[in-house]
């Protein structure tokens, strides 16, 4: 296991995705997949869009950055303790299909009010950090990086600061270097601007 998240980690090996695929099986497998689906539709928004503030939705994410955020979940190199008995016992193919069933809903704008002045202020530091070169200049994401358009406020100051604060457990080295340094104004400016794309 610990092999895989090593590969997973090294995003660029396209081979894994065909081992993955490999390793999928079975009837049995759906089944239980429904009903975990069910369990995460609690939390994370019956369509996939959170409802709920600090918990990220999950509607509309590339499929890839879903399936390895599970398994570093699952493996408790990012332990959240409000997701732990969910994950226990994930096959990969449970985690392949919940992650294509998540990354497959569209995601929807929330309730939460940007502040055009702090998304202008966002637009303009975003090119500067690198930012659009990573998660897209639409921010929708890609292979490991994470949509930020259309997430929640809340949750993107959270996680934007935990990166920077080295809170955030198993954190990819060069999002956290991306923040490194920045002030609360700015990763909050920087939310804004996300959430409003
Ligand atoms: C009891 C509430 C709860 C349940 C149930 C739950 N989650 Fe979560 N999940 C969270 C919280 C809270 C976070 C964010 C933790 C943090 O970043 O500090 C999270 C984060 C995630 C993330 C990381 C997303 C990101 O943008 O970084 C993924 C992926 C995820 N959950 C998938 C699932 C799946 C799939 C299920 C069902 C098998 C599930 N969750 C069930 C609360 C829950
Ligand atoms: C070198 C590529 C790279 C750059 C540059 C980068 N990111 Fe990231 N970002 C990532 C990766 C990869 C993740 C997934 C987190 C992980 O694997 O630990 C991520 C995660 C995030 C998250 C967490 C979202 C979630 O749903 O969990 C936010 C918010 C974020 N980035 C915002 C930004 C902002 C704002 C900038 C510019 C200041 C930025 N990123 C620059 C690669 C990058």
């Amino acid at each position: 296991m610990t092999f895989l998240v090593t590969q997973l980690r090294r995003f660029r090996v396209p081979a894994l995705w065909l081992g993955i695929s490999l390793l999928l099986s079975g009837p049995v497998v759906a089944q239980s997949v429904a009903e975990r689906i069910q369990l995460c539709q609690a939390c994370h928004g019956q369509d996939g869009n959170s409802l709920i503030p600090n918990i990220p939705s999950l509607a509309g994410q590339p499929e890839f950055f879903l399936l390895n955020q599970l398994v570093l979940i699952r493996e408790g190199v990012r332990p959240i303790a409000a997701m732990q008995e969910v994950v226990k016992g994930l096959k990969d193919a449970d985690i392949q299909a919940i992650a294509a069933h998540f990354a497959g809903l569209p995601a929807k704008a929330g309730d939460e009010k940007t502040d055009p002045a702090l998304v202008t202020q966002g637009a303009e530091l975003a090119p500067g950090l690198e930012c659009i070169s990573c998660h897209k200049p639409d921010l929708t994401g890609q292979q490991q990086m994470p949509r930020l358009a259309r997430q929640r406020l809340d949750y993107l100051i959270m996680a934007l600061k935990s990166f920077r604060d080295g809170t955030r457990s198993g954190a990819d080295p060069l999002m956290v270097g991306a923040v490194l340094g920045r002030s609360d104004a700015e990763l909050i400016a920087l939310a804004h601007y996300a959430a409003s794309k």
